[in-house]
């Protein structure tokens, strides 16, 4: 049977026992859930949660990390210090780093191929503004986004790796996008990935939605045949929403 992946992005959220809280509530509430979970609170929580996840189904996840693995850094954090703390995936490129933090798909390779080489499982985000996709750039951009970000990740890493697509105007706004728009984008991606790597990766290849992903529109979404999973923002910051989420299936 087809698996989902199913992340939840808590963003700048949360202190340490509040980010506990959720993790238990999360553990309690995802014990048959039959797809894969991950989690990535902040940094500082980090270490807290990964005692509560520690033997469940819930994977640890960070959002984002340097591109370096140690040195003159200030306010970095490296992949090793990630993996030290039980971390076992890492979101990149998410389009609040691109867009208010400047980061440049030449840097985000730099950070997927980091990560890779770590052993970490990256999610690397992609997706139009709402300008470029109305200027009908939107597979000029978000193409771009998928080759420079997975430029130089062997065939043999890219099961690994896990896309998101995320159109930036349907992020924290309440607007998803519809079944059939994103799903003929993610459609688009596949394509994009069978010019790169051939078909059976590009068909293998895991691929999120993500912008406003709610417990009523989940499973509509997921019904699509080239959605494999969500990246939730508003509705990962409760169980209440997350798990049901998670949960489309139950
Ligand atoms: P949202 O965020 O679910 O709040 O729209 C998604 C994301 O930014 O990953």
């Amino acid at each position: 049977m087809r698996s989902y992946y199913m992340a939840g992005n808590w963003k700048m959220h949360k202190t340490v026992a509040e980010s506990v809280a959720l993790a238990k509530a999360l553990v309690a509430g995802l014990g048959n859930c039959k797809e894969r979970v991950m989690i990535a609170p902040a940094f500082t929580a980090l270490s807290a949660v990964a005692e509560v996840v520690k033997g469940t189904n819930i994977i640890l996840g960070a959002q984002n990390m340097g591109p370096e693995l140690q040195g003159a850094h200030t306010g970095e954090i490296s992949p090793l210090m990630l993996k030290d703390l039980g971390v076992a995936a890492v979101i990149l490129g998410h389009s609040e780093r691109r867009h208010s933090y400047l980061e440049t798909d030449a840097l985000i390779n730099k950070k997927v191929l980091l990560a890779l080489a770590q052993g970490l499982d990256p999610i690397l985000c992609v997706g139009e503004t709402l300008e470029e996709r109305e200027a009908g750039n939107l597979e000029a951009v978000v193409g771009a986004q998928v080759k420079e970000g997975l430029k130089g990740v062997a065939a043999s890493e890219l099961g690994k790796v896990t896309i998101a697509y995320e159109p930036v105007w349907a992020i924290g706004t309440g607007k998803t996008a519809t079944p059939e728009d994103a799903d003929a984008v993610h459609a688009y991606i596949r394509k994009v990935l069978g010019g790169m790597y051939g078909d059976a990766p590009a068909k293998a290849m895991c691929i999120q939605y993500g912008g406003s992903v709610k417990p009523d529109n989940a499973a509509e979404l997921m019904a699509k045949p080239n959605i494999d999973g969500a990246l939730v923002g508003g509705a990962a910051l409760k169980a209440e929403t997350f798990a049901p989420i998670a949960m489309f299936r139950s």
